[in-house]
């Protein structure tokens, strides 16, 4: 989780009244929200809001979210070139989901249009990472500005609604963790603060940066996502009426390069990558880096037969110096079981390399994926036969 934040009005002490006359019914206070994790067992935030948050005036059925998956023949190598995908729906509707196991899905969205509905992912946390475009995610918590390579984090129950720049295509990859999505342990002091020596620091996360306090009595509607069932809620105000809250659990950015790359004398391996933790995954940065220094070094990944996880790379931006013929939001998978490594001729390529200005990202998940049919679609078959030259 990142670091305690507290923005605009809260009163003294918890759960004592924070006064505002004459306040909604004219009670005079301000109502609290405890938003928890883990139960109440791990991190928390506090919000007051105008108005009580629970007034709903209409529950309504808002159909199912489609995850049209596919049974595999065989085990390979999959390539998914995926920069040619059609703009459609909105940055909520337009996700297309890709890879899918019981922890995790990930989509590529590229929206057509705004989102005009709030939303709210009741069982999911969402990491959205901005290969294009900037705007601002708006949420209870307050105005979260966002820009390219940023990836977004936002803990499940944050009603939001992402506004983008005009004039720019968003093109986004989306991430849905059934686990929640935290900074790596080992990467904390039994302090709680990030290690020095750890690849960023709490001054490379950004939280919300000022609250929008919504004074709105009437029909609000939400759409609601809990596993593929989508429900609308009609609130009787609008959510975002909130005056000040503080604690730990709010939507947050950390931008891509910003990540301090750990390099070696000779390669070093992938977890040192690792950029956040989830229950069965993990999502890692390539950052532009200095290649390893041994003067007899192999300047690319051995290869390597991944027995307990499957890879996901995507690649994001300049020059993959361990693959060909991948390319700008290209997806590759290289799953369990089967070996894996750098394409023919990119060892000898990399020997008088001093850096790489590679960025790309990945997903490694302790459980199988399975594709999805709009995977498939996007599948490059020869791919597995790629090494063969
Ligand atoms: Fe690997």
């Amino acid at each position: 989780m990142p670091a305690y934040r507290k923005l605009g009005s809260i009163p003294r002490k918890r759960h004592i009244a924070h006064r505002h006359e004459p306040g909604y019914r004219g009670e005079g206070i301000y109502y609290e929200e405890v938003v928890t994790t883990g139960g109440f067992g791990r991190a928390y935030s506090i919000c007051y809001h105008l108005r009580p948050p629970t007034r709903v005036r209409k529950i309504e059925p808002a159909g199912e979210v489609a995850l049209d998956v596919v049974a595999e023949a065989t085990l390979r190598h999959h390539h998914f070139r995926t920069r040619g995908l059609k703009p459609s729906g909105d940055p909520i509707s337009g996700r297309v989901p890709l890879l899918v196991n019981d922890d995790v899905i990930m989509a590529r969205c590229r929206p057509a249009q705004p989102q005009t509905e709030l939303y709210r992912n009741a069982d999911a946390d969402e990491v959205i990472f901005v290969h294009q475009s900037q705007g601002s995610l708006h949420t209870l918590f307050g105005v979260l500005p966002f820009k390219p390579f940023d990836y977004i984090v936002i803990p499940r129950c944050t009603t939001y609604r992402i506004e983008f720049a005009p004039g720019t295509q968003p093109d986004l990859l989306v991430f849905e963790s059934r686990g929640s999505v935290v900074i790596p342990n080992r990467y904390l002091n039994p302090d709680g603060q990030i290690r020095l020596g750890a690849p960023y620091s709490e001054r490379d996360f950004h939280g919300p940066e000022g609250i929008e306090t919504v004074d709105r009595e009437g029909d609000t509607p939400v759409l609601i996502k809990d596993g593929r069932r989508l429900t609308r809620y009609t609130l009787g105000q609008h959510p975002f009426d909130v005056v000040g809250w503080d604690g730990m659990v709010y939507p947050f950015t950390f931008n891509a390069d910003d990540f301090e790359p750990i390099t070696g004398t000779v390669h070093q391996p992938p977890p040192i990558h690792q950029t956040f933790d989830a229950p069965g995954f993990v999502i890692c940065t390539f950052a532009p880096r200095m290649l390893d220094t041994h003067p007899e070094a192999i300047k690319v990944p051995w290869a390597h037969s991944n027995v307990q996880a499957d890879e996901v790379l995507y690649y994001v931006r300049g020059r993959f110096g361990s693959r060909r013929g991948v390319e700008e939001a290209s997806i590759t998978l290289h799953p369990r079981g089967i070996p894996h490594g750098p394409h023919p001729g990119t060892i000898v390529a990399s020997r008088t390399m001093t850096r790489t200005d590679e960025l790309a990202g990945m997903m490694d998940t302790v459980r199988p994926l399975s594709l999805t049919r709009q995977a498939l679609d996007l599948d490059d078959a020869e791919y597995p036969y790629s090494w063969m030259e």
